[in-house]
């Protein structure tokens, strides 16, 4: 395979300060200036709505729906315009028949988006929730593949997965599991919020019934919209909200697309956003962060944190655990410092962008060992 070019650090497309080092887009992203000004345009629309087309929006919806298939290797047919993962997930959930007796397949401490609707189907459906514990050596993938595989186990119904552990970047190699999991005969729901635009995301490749992601992370877009993946045999359901646009003669994964869809604010950003990362190579995106998380994981070395070792670990996510748990209020002393990273369920998780570069990595490193 040919190398791809590496990605120069693209903090001039957005307005963090010099003296900002913000390692945080895990947990939210600043829009690039380009989405902002979508946003801006946006509002303008809506408040002289005499002086712009309607149709115009319904062409934003399908540019936003375009630039997310795109994304994740799909075409623009299978992909839904939803507000949020948990709104995805409900409806995947509502739309799965399911047998009782089976198994739904997760990671222990998943993020809730990801759990309340499956937990609801189980309880409804007789199923088994199956939480594989957090592996002592790290390697979820490894655990996963045996809990699949458990002989004796009730039959694999659901595996919902992410590509990584949200907390702390754990790697779960979907190129390994995706597999697996047909080979069951289970259906493969995937939330790709903690990878969608930082690296590649392919649904040609894992062969999910359903994968969702947000914009507001790693997409570089607004809150309150998400897509929503449906494999061409996962299409023939409805939405959790009926409404004028989903329901027939819309077709495809245009279904399950929400109600009040055509938001002359929501969708430019989000295709913006979107488009903005497809101008880039998203391999090149995860080699550049792969780097740097890298950078951060040597340069604290002897600071008395640990993480997981780099084939263990995403590109894009990097979790520093100490051996009695973390000093407490250290994320607020590293913000004092310029630096803004959160804790989640005891890591330190440290998510860095396209706008980070090494300069970052140095003041990330300097304010932990002042910190610590
Ligand atoms: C793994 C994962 N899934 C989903 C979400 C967001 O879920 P929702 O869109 O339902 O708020 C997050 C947010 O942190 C996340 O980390």
């Amino acid at each position: 395979m040919d190398a791809v070019a590496p990605l120069p650090c693209q903090r001039h497309l957005f307005e963090v300060p010099d003296e900002i080092s913000y390692l945080d887009a895990a947990a939210w992203s600043p829009f690039p200036l380009s989405v902002r000004a979508a946003g801006e345009a946006g509002l303008l629309v809506k408040s002289r709505p005499w002086a712009h087309p309607r149709e115009a929006v319904q062409a934003q919806a399908e540019r936003a729906r375009a630039a997310a298939a795109r994304l994740i290797g799909a075409t623009a047919d299978d992909v839904a315009i939803v507000g949020s993962v948990s709104h995805a997930m409900a409806t995947v959930a509502a739309n799965l028949a399911v047998a009782p007796g089976g198994r739904v397949l997760r990671v222990a401490d998943e993020f809730p988006s990801l759990c309340y609707a499956f937990d609801r189907l189980a309880r409804a459906s007789g199923l088994i929730v199956e939480e594989v514990p957090r592996p002592e050596d790290g390697d979820w993938t490894a655990s996963l593949l045996a809990a699949i595989g458990r002989p004796g186990a009730p039959p694999l119904t659901i595996a919902t997965l992410t590509p990584s552990h949200w907390t702390d970047g754990g790697l779960i190699d979907l190129d390994r599991l995706a597999p697996a999991v047909h080979a069951a005969g289970a259906a493969l729901v995937i939330d790709a919020t903690q990878a969608a635009g930082a690296v590649p995301v392919d649904v040609g490749r894992w062969r999910p019934d359903f994968l969702a992601f947000p914009t507001y992370k790693w997409a570089l877009g607004p809150y309150a919209l998400a897509f929503l993946y449906a494999a061409p045999h996962r299409q023939d359901g409805a939405a959790i909200e009926e409404n004028i646009g989903n329901r027939p003669p819309a077709t495809g994964a245009r279904r399950y697309d929400r109600g009040e869809l055509n938001d002359p604010v929501l969708l430019p950003m989000a295709a913006t956003g979107l488009e903005l990362l497809l101008s880039f190579d998203v391999s090149a995106v995860a080699d550049r962060l792969r780097r740097l998380t890298d950078l951060l994981a040597d340069g604290l070395v002897g600071l008395g944190l640990s993480a997981l070792a780099a084939d263990l670990r995403a590109p894009n996510i990097l979790g520093l655990r100490a051996p009695g748990g973390l000093s407490p209020g250290l994320v607020d002393r590293l913000r004092q410092d310029g630096v803004y990273v959160s804790e989640r369920s005891g890591a330190l998780r440290l998510s860095p962008h396209v706008w980070a570069d090494e300069r970052d990595v140095e003041r990330c490193v300097a304010a932990l060992r002042r910190a610590l």
